[in-house]
């Protein structure tokens, strides 16, 4: 290519299984709410996606306050899949969600293999969503309340019966990066049926205020977001890529601390095909389509003509 042709347009297009994004920014599970919450700051639909909350089959009010908490570098959170549940989820934020013009995936969490298999089915009926994200770091109160995640078989069996449910959907898996070896539930995950991994999801930590001798969410711990965790998440992320992902030409969608293009640009050089952006968008939502535009001119200045070409270019 002519160094000189300032009209080259890098493809900034992104294709997760089925669905094709405009570009890989997406909006992390959780920080942008149900649908145009953030609307007033940021233009959502110049994004490459959107994905909801965590919705369950019954109302959620979440935990005790306070939920969240400023740390270094990061922010602690202990929300407790606060959400108004499956029932008033369809009748009151789909209808807004048929408002965007970016593909939607609904983030889903449950407490048995039984609620996550309802909710996905009732969801996967629904025609403006277009892939389901199962949130697994949830604990599974029918096998001692570990969270499902962190064991790979229990993440299988948990994958396999949503696949079952819904043969057609693509399924999402976001895995949690509580674990020793990542590769072992991302690969259970892919085994199972999973068309796209999304990783991490928060790492449990804790806050103690010196003064009262007491921990400082009404949780008690919390999960960690932010740059505080970019390091740990991108390392996850090539793991996961490296011994998984690639092989099996399976997509991830990186998380974790990405406040900027150069971020996502890390992840996706690690081996993400798409880069999901959460509490720097809490802090600042015009970041979101900043992350995009950095994005398309970092390809325009290495003469990158497609971001696929840049995904997993570690060396
Ligand atoms: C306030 C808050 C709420 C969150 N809620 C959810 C959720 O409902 N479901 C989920 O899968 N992840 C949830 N997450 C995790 C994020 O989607 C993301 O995986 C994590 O925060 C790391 O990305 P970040 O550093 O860009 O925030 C939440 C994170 C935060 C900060």
């Amino acid at each position: 290519m002519n160094v000189m042709d300032r009209t080259f347009e890098p493809d900034l297009t992104v294709d997760l299984g089925s669905v094709r994004l405009s570009n890989p920014v997406m909006t992390a599970s959780g920080t942008c709410g149900y649908a145009f919450e953030l609307g007033d700051f940021v233009d959502l639909n110049r994004l490459g996606g959107f994905i909801t909350k965590s919705i369950t089959l019954e109302e959620r009010a979440g935990n005790i306050p306070p939920r969240t908490v400023e740390t270094t570098g990061g922010l602690l959170n202990s929300i407790g899949l606060a959400n108004v549940g499956l029932e008033r989820f369809i009748q009151e934020k789909v209808p807004l969600l048929e408002k965007m013009t970016i593909p939607v995936f609904v983030n889903v969490a449950g407490k048995t293999i039984e609620e996550y298999e309802e909710v996905c089915r009732r969801l996967s009926e629904i025609a403006v969503i277009r892939g389901l994200e199962l949130n697994v770091s949830c604990p599974n109160v029918k096998e001692g309340g570990i969270s499902f995640g962190i064991n790979a078989s229990a993440t299988g069996r948990l994958v396999g019966a949503v696949r079952k449910a819904c043969p057609e959907t693509l399924l999402i898996v976001k895995l949690t990066p509580n674990v020793t070896d990542i590769t072992a539930p991302a690969r259970a995950a892919v085994e199972a049926g999973a068309d796209v991994l999304s990783l991490v999801n928060t790492f449990t930590g804790m806050a103690i205020d010196i003064e009262t001798g007491k921990a400082v969410l009404g949780n008690g711990t919390g999960g960690l977001s932010g740059p505080a965790i970019k390091p740990l998440a991108l390392y996850q992320v090539q793991r996961a890529y490296q011994e998984v992902a690639s092989p099996e030409g399976i997509p991830i969608i990186g998380v974790g601390g990405i406040v900027c293009a150069e971020d996502a640009i890390e992840f996706i050089i690690a081996g993400a095909a798409a880069a999901a952006v959460g509490t720097a968008g809490m802090i600042n939502p015009s970041c979101l389509v900043k992350i995009v535009e950095g994005i398309r001119q970092y390809l325009k200045r290495q003469e990158i003509k497609t971001i696929k070409e840049l995904v997993g270019t570690l060396e």
